[in-house]
């Protein structure tokens, strides 16, 4: 990004995860420089910088979306947005930095799919980005490329998947070999909780009822089989002392055991994303299809329309912990290699431009959360989780100067018409959202304001993200000296010990026996 001038913001409310106060925001070289009130004397402001009244508006750290799949090679085809017009949306949204997936295929090095996705990001992006990496087989090259990709490359968090079988889907003794292997490398395990097999089954089924449309998905995988799922992934990340981070949340029943999980002390987070919190499953069964198809995604939204409620409930209480979007989108003719068989869909739906929002609108407008709680879920959480507090996530002196001016009271409807995404469909069209970002500002630069951006391909940077963030390592690392498993002490057993027989002599009494029946028979 090109040197930067200086910026005052002056006045705003300025809020943070456990805080919120009135206060000018000095930003200097892309990063917070002073943060109080009045920083600026009366008169005339010295050259070079520039000021930006955000009286009346709140000034939030920047958003993360934990969550994204830009230009994803899926199913086929491959998402539409890119790291480019991904990211510029991001921007448009009041989101300064997304996390994205590299996803090797079965087989191939974790290492070569990671630099292939840098090779599309680096000069692409918009804003800053990291990226997590995928887990979809298991070998002594994986756990070594692993181990390069923590201490080298970057990569705290690992994914695995126990869906798309046959594709990414993983068994459960290679996701505990694996959760182990992140427990001893100090990364994150995360998983997508789905019971590929059911699925499978579930979708044979379906369709030989006949039922070939977007329903269909829904229907052979219900709540069930994604809450089975969760249980089981924190069941084995719990027998590895593994921190577990359960991706895309989309049913209250695998929210209520994401929950249950960490009341009974487990270290696990779970991650709703944009498009549970704001839409449901009931579009499954509109009558026009490609509206239908545009909302298939995986697990999918839930046809219980009390769930995007249920699901912010517990985001607001602490339950549920970041939000991303899963933002992984697919113009409608890449859907429609779908028209004829649900499970050809390609999986995906928009959110990384409206997450923000559609957040604020649900959550905060309706007054289950507070503007802090807000920070929290779509920010600061994301950042200690992942090991980028405080340098993102926190508007604090030497913190980036990811920012955006928000405004709480002005309203705008989401559209497909005006987003800045290239997908051609929106998920959220017509939804009418208080709390609308009016500047972006990304390292210290106005990237994006009044509805026009100032930004340019590759002005956004990767961002490494170092192991063992302590945030939920110290967790892990005590349990492991108090926690472990110790055996009794105790004087050794002196009595009589049974003999087992030999094999060869149980079968030879066998026989014996078997004489002997014929004999007294005979
Ligand atoms: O449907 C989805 N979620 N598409 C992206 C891939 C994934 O499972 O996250
Ligand atoms: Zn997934
Ligand atoms: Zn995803």
């Amino acid at each position: 990004m090109a040197p930067q001038g200086r910026l005052l913001i002056r006045g705003g409310r300025v809020v943070n995860d456990d805080c919120s106060q009135v206060a000018d925001v000095l930003v200097e070289d892309g990063v917070v420089r002073a943060l109080g009130r009045d920083l600026l004397p009366p008169g005339d402001a010295p050259r070079g910088l520039r000021i930006l009244d955000a009286a009346g508006k709140l000034v939030l750290p920047g958003g993360i979306d934990t969550h994204t799949h830009m230009q994803f090679p899926f199913m086929g085809t491959q998402s539409v947005d890119d790291f480019y017009r991904g990211t510029k949306a991001a921007l448009a949204g009041g989101t300064t930095m997304i996390l994205d997936f590299a996803i090797p295929q079965k087989g191939s090095s974790l290492l070569e799919a990671f630099e292939t996705w840098r090779s599309w990001a680096d000069p692409n992006v918009c804003c800053d980005y990291s990226l997590h990496v995928a887990v979809t087989w298991w070998s002594d090259k994986v756990k070594e490329e692993m181990k390069i990709l923590a201490q080298d490359k970057g990569v705290n968090s690992f994914k695995m998947f126990m869906a798309y079988k046959g594709l990414y889907m993983v068994q459960d003794e290679q996701m505990y070999a694996a959760f182990c292997h992140c427990k001893e490398i100090g990364a994150i395990a995360q998983v997508h909780a789905e019971n590929g097999d059911l699925i499978a089954e579930g979708a044979k089924k379906m369709l030989a009822l006949g039922i070939t449309g977007p329903e269909g998905h829904e229907l052979c995988r219900p709540e069930a089989v994604e809450a089975e799922a969760t249980l089981r992934a924190i069941t084995i990340a719990s027998a590895a002392n593994c921190p577990l981070y359960v991706v895309h949340v989309m049913s209250k029943s695998a929210a209520k055991v994401v929950a249950d999980a960490r009341r009974e002390g487990k270290v696990v987070y779970g991650e709703p994303i944009a498009a549970g919190l704001g839409t449901d499953g009931t579009h499954y069964w509109s009558e026009e299809w490609h509206h239908a198809a545009h909302h298939v995604m995986g697990p999918p939204l839930r046809p219980d329309p009390s769930t995007p409620g249920f699901l912010m409930n517990l985001l607001a209480n602490g339950d549920l912990t970041t939000t991303g979007s899963d933002n992984c989108t697919f113009n409608t003719c890449q859907k429609a290699l779908g028209k004829d068989d649900f499970t050809k869909i390609p999986n995906g739906v928009n959110g990384v431009e409206d997450r923000m929002s559609v957040i604020w609108e649900k959550g905060v407008h309706s007054g289950k959360m507070d503007e802090n709680r807000f920070v929290a879920v779509t920010s600061t959480n994301a950042a200690k989780i992942f090991n980028l507090y405080p340098k993102k996530g926190r508007i604090a002196v030497g913190s980036d100067a990811d920012i955006v001016i928000w405004d709480p009271e002005a309203t705008r409807t989401i559209s497909a018409k005006t987003h800045h995404q290239a997908v051609n469909f929106n998920i959220f069209e017509g939804m009418v959202c208080h709390g609308v970002p009016l500047v972006t500002i990304s390292r210290g630069k106005v990237v994006y304001e009044a509805g026009a951006f100032s930004v340019a391909a590759g002005d956004g940077k990767f961002i490494p993200r170092k192991p063992f963030t302590e945030y939920i390592y110290k967790r892990i690392t005590q349990r492991d000296q108090t926690c472990t498993p110790m055996p009794v002490r105790r004087a050794l057993y002196k009595g009589d010990v049974f003999t087992l027989k030999s094999r060869e002599a149980e079968e030879g009494d066998r026989a014996g026996t078997r004489m002997q029946g014929h004999s007294s028979s005979g």
